[in-house]
């Protein structure tokens, strides 16, 4: 078979990944979270450094069987909340290049965390859980552009259902998030979290197509990485 060199096109740039799953706690045992394994953020991180990249690996609740995939050379900020996670990715978003937002972010988080593990109740029934909304990391990152001419990419992992196909979700949401670039992923019906085939279409902040891939986790951080490096050459 006919190997293709790998291109060096992100020597010089310094990139951050986040990957893995936020988890919001509720008491010293309990957390809300999210099944996210981490899988595709390494993949990310991993074909950056492949690449020549400078890269910044912030990671939530990652496994160490999935964090032993990353090269020595990729840096590494383990957090577990939103909280954490916003402000490892905001401090080494300061002097990157790009910054790519694969975590599964919890998008609500309990309003009160329990000093004390929360006991069942004979009479008064289970507990009612208020919720709060997390800040939206990557739609602040777009908005508040922490570096000149960074370049700053989400992730969706979208199904269709009664209002919409997984195309006009995903475009729907590029417009709203103000994201450069938006990776859609097609998941439900077997595709996308554990499968081994993913399916990616990348989007602009218009929601307009840029270029789409399937293959596996690493293929898919590869087109995504094509994608960036058009937009940092342009
Ligand atoms: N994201 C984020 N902060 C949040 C929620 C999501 O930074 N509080 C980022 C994710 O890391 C991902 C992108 O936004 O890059 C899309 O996440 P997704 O959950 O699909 O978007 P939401 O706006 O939360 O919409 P939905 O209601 O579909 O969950
Ligand atoms: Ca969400």
């Amino acid at each position: 078979a006919l190997v293709q060199p790998t291109p060096r096109d992100l020597v010089g740039r310094r990139v951050v990944v986040s990957a893995g799953g936020t988890r919001e706690p509720l008491d010293p045992v309990r957390f809300l979270g999210n099944r996210s394994s981490g899988r595709q953020g390494v993949a990310l991180a991993r074909a950056a450094h492949r690449r020549g990249a400078d890269v910044t690996l912030v990671g939530a609740n990652i496994g160490s069987e999935v964090l032993g995939l990353l090269p020595a050379g990729v840096r590494q900020v383990p957090v577990e909340t939103t909280a954490e996670l916003r402000t490892a990715v905001r401090g080494a978003a300061e002097e990157a290049d790009v910054v790519v937002m694969a975590a599964a972010v919890a998008d609500f988080r309990p309003v009160a965390l329990s000093e004390h593990k929360i006991k069942k109740a004979e009479d008064s029934g289970p507990p009612l859980i208020e919720l709060t909304t997390n800040p939206d990391v990557l739609a602040e990152l777009a908005q508040d552009r922490l570096r000149v001419g960074q370049v700053v990419v989400g992730f969706a992992a979208e199904t269709g259902d009664q209002s919409g196909d997984v195309l006009s979700h995903g475009r729907e949401k590029a417009r709203r998030k103000g994201a450069d670039l938006l990776a859609v992923n097609a998941v439900g019906g077997g595709r996308g979290f554990g499968e081994v085939t993913n399916e990616v279409t990348v989007l602009d902040s218009d929601g307009a197509t840029v270029r789409s891939a399937a293959g596996t986790k690493d293929e898919v951080a590869d087109a995504v990485w094509d994608a960036v490096v058009d937009l940092l050459q342009a």
